[in-house]
Order: C-alpha cells, then structure tokens, then sequence
C-alpha cells in the first residue's frame, strides 16, 4: 500500500497519506494555515467565502448575535438559493452542462442540463403558484428517489415557499404527524417506487395519512410507477397533467429573499417526544453547504458526485441537492436498491457513468462488503478521485475495504462528521489531510469544537467526553419550527453560560488533535444511519391495545451499526407469545416505517426505573451486553 507510510504513536491506528496527483491540485494545499486564518477572523472567512455567491444585494453585517442563540447569518443581504444553484450557472458553460443523471431501479435513465433542470424547476414552480403556494408556506413531499423529489424541492425555494420533506420509507403516523406540523396545505408524492424489484406504496400511505390530515387542500402525485391508485377528486391531480398545462410556463422569476428568510423545514428525531422540525435560511446554508461541499470534496468543473443519501434527510438535502448544485457539479442519483437485481449494481453505475466521488454511510458500505470483493472487481472503478462517509463512526475494517477495493488504494476517504442541525459537515478531513481510520479527523474552517467533562473543561488526549461547538457558523439550524424554547433548551441550554452548542454526541481527541466520535449520549439511536429517537419507538409500542409499557435500546449491529431492541410491559390479560412479538415488531414498522422495526421484542415484568419514573435505558443496555450496570444509587427498586 503506497500511501501508507506512518504509524501511530501509539501503535494503534496507521496514517494515511494524499496521493500527490490530489494534493498538487487540491483548492486547500495548507489545511492549518487556512484553519488558523478561519478561526482568527471567522467573519471575513464567511465573508470571503459568501462572495463566491451570487447576491441580489450585499449583506450589511455578516453575523448579527444580538439576539443568541437565534443568530443571524448575512443580513440586509438578498438571495436566493436557486439563484445559485441554478440561476447563475445559465449564463456560464454550465447551461449545458448535465445537472443531474439519474437512473431509476429498473434500469431507465434520465438526464438534465442545467438548462433542462430550470425549465422542469420553473415549470413546477408556475404549476405550485398556480395551487396558490405562497412566499412561507410549507409544502410536504413525500417521495421516491426520482428526479421530481429535487424538482419539488428546488420549485419551492424559487417561489420563496418552504419545503418539508418526509422520508419515503416512513409510514402513515409519521407522514401525518409531520403534515400536521407544518400545517401543509399542498403534498407532493408519488404513486409509487421501485425497491428490490417491488413497488412501493406511496401513494395509499399518502392518502392515509390525508385522511388525519385536515389542512391539506391538494395533492400532486408523480407517475412513476403506473399502478392503480386511488385519486380524489378536487383533491388529487396528476404531476403530469398539470405540467402539461399553459400555466406550467417555462419561465418563472426567482423570488428575490432575505438571506435569513427559511429555506426548508426537516423533521429529526430527538431525545424527547416528537420529532421536532429544524429550520434552515437560504443565506447562511447556500453559504455553508457550497464552501463545505467545495473545500471537503476538492469539487472541480469535471467532477461527477454522487451522494447515494436519500433525499429525505440531511445529508440528501445538503450534498445531493443543494451544495453540489450551486458547485454547478453533476449529481448522480439513483432510485433503488444497491444490491439490486445483483450486488454490483452501485459499482456498474460507477463505471457506466463514470462518477468522480462517491459520498455514502458506513452502513452501506457493510452491507455491500458483505457481498465479497468479487462483485466490485467486476467494473472499473478508476474514475473514482475521492470517497466519502457520513452518518455514523466508520470501523476501520469497513473503512480499509473501502479505500482498497473500491478506491483501489488511491482515494482518501473523506469521513465527515455533521448533523441536522448544522446543515453541513463540521469535522472532516480536506483532500490533503493524512488520514487514520475512524476519526473524521479535524473541524472544518471557521469551526471551533471542543470535547468537555461535566465541568465543561476540555478533557486530555483520549479521554471521553461530550462534543460541543463553541461559536457559530452561516450553515446553523436557525430554531426549531414554531418551537423557539425548545431549541435553546435542547442545544444550548447545558452551556448556556459559554454560548456553546451541545452535539449530543461523545468523543475523544487524541494527541494529534484528531477527533474520534464514539456515538449519542442522548436518547437518539442510528440505525443504518438513519436517526431514530428511543421515545418515538417506545410510544409507537405504546400504541398497541396490549401494550402497557416500554423500552428501546440500540446494541451494536454489524451491518446497521445499531439495531433496535425493545422491553415491553403487557397490559392485564394479554399473553406473551411468538405471535405478538412479531405483530408488535410489525406495529412498529407500521406507525413509524420499515427502519423503525425491532430487532427483538422482550416480554419483561418490570423496567428499571429511577425514582423519578424514568426509564432506565443504560441499566438494560448494560445487561444485555453483559457489561457493568455502572451507578445504580438512583434505581427505584
Ligand atoms: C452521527 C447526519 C460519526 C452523530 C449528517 C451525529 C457521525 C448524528 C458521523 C447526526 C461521522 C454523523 N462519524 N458519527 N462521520 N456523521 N454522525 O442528524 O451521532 O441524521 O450526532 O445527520 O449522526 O445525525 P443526522
């Protein structure tokens, strides 16, 4: 292995270094010097870094903190996401540059010029206008992984309208919570996707979940895959139909915003009851997920990107749909399954396209490995340049497979630490960064993080402690939608006196300043690399007639990272058996979505409880790994 040249002090991990081919052409050749000159004058870094933007008037003050943590990123400045991501790019070469390749499961193809992308968006913008969708308004989509979800999406950025996006593999309880929230009026979705050769059933979830639904007025639904779907009149319209409509003009005037006005609403799980909806602002995020997209991933004009993430969650939003289009990069995406019809489907694509950088979660990464190299060796993978990896700790096996078999030794990983609520990568490496396997390495430009004991002092090298952020940046969830108390008690309440941001993860710095995430110390599980909150599964559990009480842990998994385990009081005359273990497995994945299923389902007696009644998650976590139950002085009984 050419590139790996150096052993850790301690012997543990090895140091991976940039091929030269990549640093002699990396935008970032100095990663400390550039560092230091970010932390040093954080807002002329923004500042220097915002202007690479197209602005329909200059901000008058770069960070405006008069009121924390509800911090003001650019104001006095006009923008509009799409006027970067896709307005400015028809005036350059990039017109007729591919904006995005798609391929959908069963095989066909659809590609869009940057030119063709802004007639669909602006089109699906008039048809939007047309439904009375105005400036604010938040419009639900729930959708496949189709070329119309981004067209949604980047339709109600235009207009000035916010989008919210549900996950196209939550069930009907989630879909409806979430329309709910945001008081949607109009849905976007679709009749149906392709996964592992079946169709989904998108379309009678929606119309479930309209049916608790009061505030929806209209729903449009995509055609994709042609199965029979129940329509309602004066409710339900065809995509199709009313794009083919006269008010469905090719023109449409970008709607010129305050660069803090919302962008979107994404719903995330928490540690606490529901899901809450994080809000993003067109100034600062367009700011903060190009500089990050651009700087993390060396992003050049020839570059092909693919980010295999879902649209339904955050990393889809920042780095499929919005950092890489105001790059004016290609975007890859894919509808369906990676092993489908067999495991070489991801790497076929990779070949056949031709892609450049592949962004994607640990998760899939094991699931692929466990396919065998075979699969991989078929296909030329030698167009790949960099890879990268988010959701959740990459384990060092999964990390070596990788960078050997899929990036054939010469692709640094890029392993980027991040959540919603930061709206872009915080840690990671820059293309030039010596790499070890499993940390994310260092913070990004203009990014200051510390990891702290109880006391909020910085803990030595190696030891663990709770990672926090201690200043702000433009990509900063702006607050919780119509739940501004929430916001700061959840992220900033626990440091309230340092003004730091609480992650809700544990980690360690080792003596290199490098940082290595352990995982939630909250309540939050990832399964898969999707976020789920303990609270959400155990109400969903609740929810079952015979159901009295419940718990939910995350062990240790090897494909998903972390599986859902569950402890369930039965009510007074309901029997445990096989049967109910697996309906109630199922009752899950029915109110919350397929990811949501339990692993297994104990029938116990009693919880341990502190004496307060809480639900002590760690005590069980503890005893079925087999591990010390720790500090038990505020168990009830
Ligand atoms: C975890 C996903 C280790 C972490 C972008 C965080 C990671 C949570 C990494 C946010 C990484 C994300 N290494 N852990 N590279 N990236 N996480 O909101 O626990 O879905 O707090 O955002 O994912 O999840 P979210």
């Amino acid at each position: 292995m050419k590139n790996k040249t150096e052993v850790n002090k301690n012997g543990a991990s090895l140091m991976y270094h940039p091929p030269k081919s990549i640093v002699k052409n990396a935008h970032i050749r100095n990663y400390e010097k550039t560092y230091e000159e970010s932390i040093k004058d954080p807002e002329a870094f923004w500042a220097k870094e915002a202007e690479k933007l197209k602005w329909y008037k200059k901000w008058q003050q770069v960070l405006d903190d008069s009121d924390k943590p509800f911090y003001k990123w650019f104001t006095g400045g006009k923008i509009n996401i799409i006027g970067n991501a896709i307005d400015r790019h028809l005036e350059t070469h990039r017109r007729n540059k591919l904006a995005m390749i798609w391929e959908g499961e069963p095989g066909d193809v659809v590609t869009l010029s940057y030119h063709a992308l802004n007639r669909e968006v602006s089109k699906f913008a008039n048809v939007l206008k047309s439904m009375g969708v105005k400036k604010g308004e938040i419009v639900t989509i729930y959708m496949p992984q189709i070329p119309e979800l981004p067209i949604a999406m980047l339709a109600c950025a235009k207009i000035g309208a916010m989008h919210s996006v549900v996950y196209g593999g939550f069930s009907v309880e989630a879909l409806a919570g979430r329309i709910g929230d945001a008081n949607s009026r109009v849905l976007v979705t679709a009749d149906g996707g392709w996964r592992r050769g079946k169709i989904t059933e998108l379309k009678s979830i929606a119309n479930e979940a309209m049916d608790r639904s009061p505030t929806i007025e209209v729903c449009i639904t995509v055609k994709r895959t042609k199965q029979e779907v129940h329509m309602e009149n004066d409710r339900d319209f065809w995509y199709h139909d009313l794009m083919s409509l006269p008010i469905a003009s090719p023109r449409c005037e970008t709607e010129v915003l305050d660069a803090e006005d919302p962008l979107f609403i994404l719903f995330t799980s928490g540690t606490t009851g529901k899901p809450k909806g994080l809000v993003h602002s067109h100034g600062g995020y367009s700011v903060y997920t190009s500089s990050t997209h651009r700087n993390v991933f060396d992003i050049k004009d020839e570059d092909r990107w693919w980010c295999a993430a879902d649209p339904g969650w955050i990393t889809g939003h920042s780095y499929l749909v919005y950092g890489p289009l105001i790059n004016g990069a290609t975007i890859m995406m894919y509808e369906g399954a990676p092993n489908h019809p067999y495991p070489n489907r991801w790497w076929s694509m990779i070949e056949k396209y031709g892609i450049t950088i592949l962004y994607t979660s640990p998760t899939a990464i094991r699931g692929l490995m466990r396919f065998g190299e075979q699969w991989p060796r078929r296909h030329d993978l030698s167009s790949l340049r960099l890879l990268g990896s988010v959701g959740e700790p990459i384990n060092p096996e999964a990390w070596r497979w990788y960078h050997e078999v899929i990036g054939g030794g010469n692709c640094p990983i890029m392993d980027t630490w991040w959540q919603t609520e930061t709206g872009g990568m915080m840690i990671a490496p820059v293309p030039v960064t010596p790499l070890k396997p499993g940390s994310a390495t260092r913070p990004l430009f203009g990014i200051e993080v510390a990891i702290v004991d109880d006391n909020a002092e910085e803990v030595g090298p190696g030891e663990e402690g709770k990672l926090v952020i201690k200043t702000p940046w433009p990509g900063m969830a702006r607050t919780i939608f119509g739940d501004p108390d929430r916001f700061k008690e959840t992220y900033w309440k626990e440091y309230e006196k340092q003004g730091w941001y609480k992650a809700g993860d544990s980690a360690r710095i080792d003596e290199d300043g490098y940082i290595w995430i352990i995982g939630r110390i909250d309540d939050v599980i990832k399964v898969s690399g999707y976020r789920l909150g303990t609270a959400e599964v155990e109400s969903a559990l609740v929810s079952h007639p015979d159901v009295s009480e419940a718990a939910a842990i995350a062990l240790p998994h090897e494909v998903k990272g972390n599986a859902i385990h569950t402890y369930v009081i039965l009510k007074a005359g309901a029997t445990s058996s096989k049967k109910l273990e697996e309906e109630l497995r199922k009752h899950v994945s029915d109110e919350m979505g397929p990811i949501a299923r339990p692993e297994t389902v104990h029938f116990v007696e009693s919880l341990p409880k502190t004496r307060s009644g809480k639900i002590m998650r760690r005590v069980l976590k503890a005893r079925s790994l087999g591990v010390d139950e720790g500090d038990l002085s505020t168990l009830e009984d």
